[in-house]
C-alpha cells in the first residue's frame, strides 16, 4: 500500500480528493455567470452552517469557477474582535485596487474603464488609505464619502459598464461572515440589493455560521436578494462517495462494512470522514479496506481528532469560560437556553454574558436564536465530557 499516496485531507479549508455533495451550490453560480451575460442579477448567495462541513472548500471552488468565467473578484476573511473592522476594510480596498488593476487591461468601452479606474483609486484611498498607481487620478467626486455604503454603491455603479461590456462582473467573496461590522455588512446587502435592482454585474458570495440565518432574516427587504443555503453533513450516498471515489483511483477498495462503520462514525460531516479516511489509510496493509481496519482507523481518527479540531477551540477557553460550555453539555447537550444554563450554574444571567459573549467571539459557540446558544463543531459536547473537570 502506498501510503505517501493518501488522498484524505483533514484540514481547515484544504481541498478534498472529491467535493461531493454541494452540486446546487455550483449550479446556483455557474447559473449566476449565465444570466449576468445577458445582463441578468438575481443576487448572491450566503452558505451557512458548522465548522467543518466544508464552507471555506466551497467558496474557494466557487472562487475559482467564476475567475474562469472572466469575472474579477475580491476575496477575503472577516475577523472578529476590535481589529476586525480595519482589518476587512484593508482587505476590501487592496481586493478593489487589484481589480482595477485588472480592469485596467480591458479592451472595450476605454473610456468608461478610466472613469472606472479613477473612482476604484479613489475607493481605494477612502476606504483603506491604498495609494494607487493605474495612470489616472482618483475621482475628486465619487467613492470619497467616507461613508462604506455610498462609497461601494458609486464604485459599483462606475463599474457596471465596463464591465458589462467586457463580459464580467464584480463578485466579492467573505468567508467567516458573521464577523463582520455591522457597516459594512449592511454595505454589502445594500448594494448587492441595488445591483439586483438595476442589473449591475455585482454579487456578494459569503460563507458563515448559521448566525447568519438569523442576521438575513433580520435584514429583511435584503435579504430576499440572496440565496440562502444550509450545508451540512453529506448525504449518507455522498458520504460513501467522498471514501470511495479517491480510494478507487488508486487503486484500493472499501469493504461494504468498512464504509458504511466510518459513514457512521462520521455522521457524514466533511472534516470526521477526511481525518477517519486518512486514518484508515495510514494503517491498511494493503489495498483492501475491511472493518478490522476500519473500525482500527477510527480509534485512530478520533484520538486526533482529540488532539487538534477539538482542543484547537476547547485550550483557547478560560476556567469561567469552560463551566459555561459544562453547563451547555449538562443541560442541553449541544444546544441550551442562556436561561437554563444561567440556572445551572446558579447564578444571574447577566453575570455570565461575558463568558458567553467572548466564547462566540471565539467562534467556539454561537446564537442562532435568541436566548438559546449551540457549538459551532459537531460533536463538542461528547468531546467536553472526556474532559477531566480540573476547574471546579
Ligand atoms: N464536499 C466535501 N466532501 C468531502 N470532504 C469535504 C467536502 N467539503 C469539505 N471537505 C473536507 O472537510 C474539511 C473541512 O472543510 P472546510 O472547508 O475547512 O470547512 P468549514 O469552512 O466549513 O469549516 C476539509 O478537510 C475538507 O477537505
Ligand atoms: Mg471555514
Amino acid at each position: 500500500m502506498l501510503h505517501e499516496l493518501n488522498p484524505f485531507r483533514p484540514g481547515a479549508g484544504v481541498r478534498p480528493p472529491e467535493l461531493v455533495g454541494r452540486q446546487p451550490e455550483i449550479d446556483l453560480v455557474d447559473l449566476m455567470v449565465a444570466k449576468s451575460r445577458v445582463k441578468r442579477n438575481d443576487g448572491g448567495l450566503i452558505i451557512y452552517g458548522l465548522r467543518g462541513v466544508g464552507k471555506t472548500v466551497l467558496l474557494n471552488e466557487l472562487h475559482r469557477n467564476v475567475e474562469r468565467a472572466g469575472w474579477v473578484t475580491i476575496q477575503f476573511e472577516a475577523r472578529p474582535g476590535s481589529a476586525g473592522p480595519i482589518a476587512a476594510r484593508q482587505s476590501l480596498g487592496r481586493g478593489v485596487a487589484m481589480a482595477g488593476r485588472r480592469m485596467a487591461r480591458f479592451r472595450s468601452a476605454v473610456e468608461d474603464v478610466k472613469t472606472a479606474v479613477s473612482t476604484v483609486s479613489s475607493f481605494a484611498l477612502t476606504i483603506a488609505g491604498v495609494s494607487l498607481n493605474l495612470g489616472v487620478a482618483p475621482s475628486d467626486h465619487r467613492a470619497n464619502s467616507g461613508l462604506i455604503e455610498v462609497d461601494l454603491e458609486e464604485l459599483v455603479a462606475d463599474l457596471a459598464g465596463p464591465l458589462q461590456k467586457n463580459q464580467s462582473a464584480l463578485a466579492i467573496f467573505v468567508d467567516e461572515m458573521q464577523d463582520l461590522d455591522a457597516d459594512l455588512l449592511t454595505a454589502l446587502l445594500a448594494v448587492q440589493h441595488k445591483a439586483t435592482q438595476s442589473d449591475w454585474p455585482f454579487y456578494v458570495i459569503g460563507a458563515g455560521l448559521p448566525t447568519l440565518r438569523r442576521t438575513m432574516a433580520e435584514a429583511r427587504s435584503y435579504s430576499e436578494r440572496f440565496a440562502l443555503h444550509e450545508v451540512g453533513a453529506l448525504t449518507h450516498d455522498s458520504a460513501i462517495e467522498a471514501l470511495e471515489k479517491p480510494a478507487r483511483e488508486l487503486g484500493a477498495r472499501f469493504t461494504r462494512d468498512a464504509l458504511e462503520e466510518i459513514v457512521r462514525e462520521s455522521q457524514g460531516y466533511p472534516f470526521f470522514l477526511q481525518t477517519y479516511g486518512k486514518a484508515v489509510w495510514d494503517i491498511t496493509p494493503d489495498r483492501n479496506i475491511d472493518l478490522d481496519v476500519a473500525v482500527a482507523g477510527i480509534a485512530e481518527g478520533n484520538a486526533d481528532l482529540d488532539q487538534g479540531f477539538f482542543p484547537a477551540r476547547w485550550d483557547r477557553t478560560t476556567p469561567a469560560e469552560r463551566q459555561y460550555l459544562r453547563a451547555i453539555v449538562d443541560v442541553g447537550g449541544s444546544t441550551a437556553s442562556t436561561a437554563a444554563v444561567a440556572d445551572h450554574l446558579g447564578v444571574a444571567a447577566a453575570s455570565v454574558s461575558p463568558a458567553r459573549q467572548s466564547l462566540i467571539e471565539k467562534g467556539i459557540i454561537y446564537a442562532e436564536r435568541r436566548g438559546y446558544v449551540s457549538f459551532t463543531v459537531p460533536n463538542m459536547d461528547r468531546f467536553i465530557l472526556r474532559q477531566p473537570d480540573t476547574d471546579s
